[in-house]
């Protein structure tokens, strides 16, 4: 492992008590210098395949690339340059994608549902396997679509960086090294979102 390699922990103040494995997660911008073996990639995206998705169409597509091959590469160009800035530390980037259209040619109005679900399976057994997960929607879809070749009927939707945590956060300029280092996580509160009858916007934004 790197030297400086720190582990930050972050202070989640939750309501009620939930798994380790939810309260434990965040997205850091650096990652350990250790490597995502294949096989760990792939039990990632196992774990994805496992997720539940409308009529079992899984409609979910993912391009991956490891830090040094050619496909990294290409997919760090498709980041806007915000997230280039600090991503290009990350092992392992995807992009992920959905298909648009149902088997009848209709608009599959849940494929980007099902997207989630599967990037929510993917980041849970990360996180079990202590690897960090930051999703990105600062990726440039149509120039990654003529990239990699992909279809108009499917759409991209995020660049995602993997790592194992750690790294170092001096290495961060100094806006994105406040936030790394910020103690605490933060949320809305339920009732903000959550109703038992009609809908009431409570929340602030
Ligand atoms: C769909 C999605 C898009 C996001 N896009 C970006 C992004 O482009 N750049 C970035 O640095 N973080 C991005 N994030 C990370 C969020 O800012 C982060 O999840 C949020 O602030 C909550 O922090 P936490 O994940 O550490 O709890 C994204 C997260 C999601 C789920």
């Amino acid at each position: 492992m790197e030297k400086n390699n720190i582990i930050i922990k972050k202070e989640t103040p939750t309501d009620y008590n939930i798994i380790p494995l939810l309260k434990e997660r965040w997205s850091p911008r650096v990652f350990s210098d250790l490597p995502i073996s294949e096989a760990d990639l792939h039990t990632l995206f196992e774990a994805g395949r496992w997720a539940a998705s409308s009529n079992n169409l899984q409609p979910w597509r993912i391009i991956w690339g490891v830090k040094g091959s050619k496909a990294y590469d290409r997919l760090l160009n498709c980041l806007d340059d915000f997230n280039q800035s600090w991503a290009k530390n990350a092992p392992v980037l995807l992009a992920t994608m959905f298909k648009k259209t149902l088997p009848s040619g209709k608009e599959n109005f849940h494929a980007l549902h099902d997207l989630g679900l599967f990037m929510g399976n993917l980041t849970a057994q990360a996180q079990h396997m202590g690897i960090a997960v930051h999703h990105m929607a600062g990726i440039n879809y149509k120039k990654a679509a003529e990239e990699f070749n992909i279809p108009d009927d499917f759409h991209v939707t995020t660049g995602v960086a993997l790592g194992y945590y750690g790294g170092n956060p001096e290495v961060l300029p100094d806006d994105l090294k406040k936030m790394e280092t910020q103690p605490e996580r933060s949320r809305k509160p339920q009732e903000e979102f959550i109703f038992n009858g009609n809908f009431t916007d409570r929340a602030k934004i």
